[in-house]
């Protein structure tokens, strides 16, 4: 039990670790959290117009959720850490992007890192719900819409192909606190205010 636990907490520490707030702040960008949805995340660093920090956040973000994951899958077994704990290392990078010990708790919506997690813990899976995620921006141009669908789609497209097991339960609680997240995002898009991607904003509403 102290293995699981000392490696979930590595996790949530590098879950933490807000790019969105620290590739801004390197590259001499506005605070995300100052602009837009305020959404430290990669959707609204692209509302800044800076393309290059929006890949960068994404990228870091989601390497958050893979290099846990995948650190059990290589060096867990000696410590006697198995599928379910990559499932619950995923699980805390997820929930330190969420609630990041080093931003005061106030993180993202944790849409890339749980992509990161999903992709590391089984790529078909990831594979599948990235796809899902893509169909559904590429043909709305809703970021949010689109992670909303991949986050119902994901715990379904796992029980239907895999059945029960380990991961199930991590994949379908990042979903549930995924969806939670966007609740402004769920407002917004169904008073028809939400923005499109590529849109830009200035002002945090
Ligand atoms: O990645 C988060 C996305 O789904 C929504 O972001 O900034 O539009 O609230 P935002």
């Amino acid at each position: 039990i102290l293995y699981p636990l000392l490696a979930a907490l590595a996790a949530y520490l590098l879950g933490s670790l807000s790019f969105a707030v620290i590739i801004s702040r390197v590259m001499g960008l506005s605070d995300p959290r100052s602009y837009g949805s305020g959404n430290p995340g990669a959707t609204n660093v692209l509302r800044s117009g800076n393309k290059k920090a929006a890949v960068l956040t994404l990228l870091f973000d989601a390497l958050k959720g893979v290099l846990p994951v995948l650190a059990v899958h290589f060096w867990g077994e000696r410590l006697g850490l198995g599928e379910d704990s990559a499932a619950l290392v995923g699980l805390a990078a997820f929930v330190g992007h969420l609630w990041p010990v080093f931003f005061r708790f106030q993180g993202g919506k944790g849409v890339a890192t749980a992509a990161g997690v999903l992709l590391a813990l089984n790529p078909l899976l990831g594979g599948a719900t990235l796809a899902c995620w893509l169909a559904v921006a590429y043909v709305t141009r809703y970021s949010s819409l689109a992670a909303l669908c991949a986050a119902l789609f994901a715990p379904f497209f796992q029980m239907l192909v895999w059945g029960g097991s380990p991961s199930v339960l991590a994949v379908g609680l990042m979903s549930l606190l995924l969806i939670w997240r966007h609740e402004s995002n769920i407002k917004k898009l169904l008073a028809g205010t939400e923005s499109k991607l590529g849109s830009k904003a200035k002002a945090a509403s």
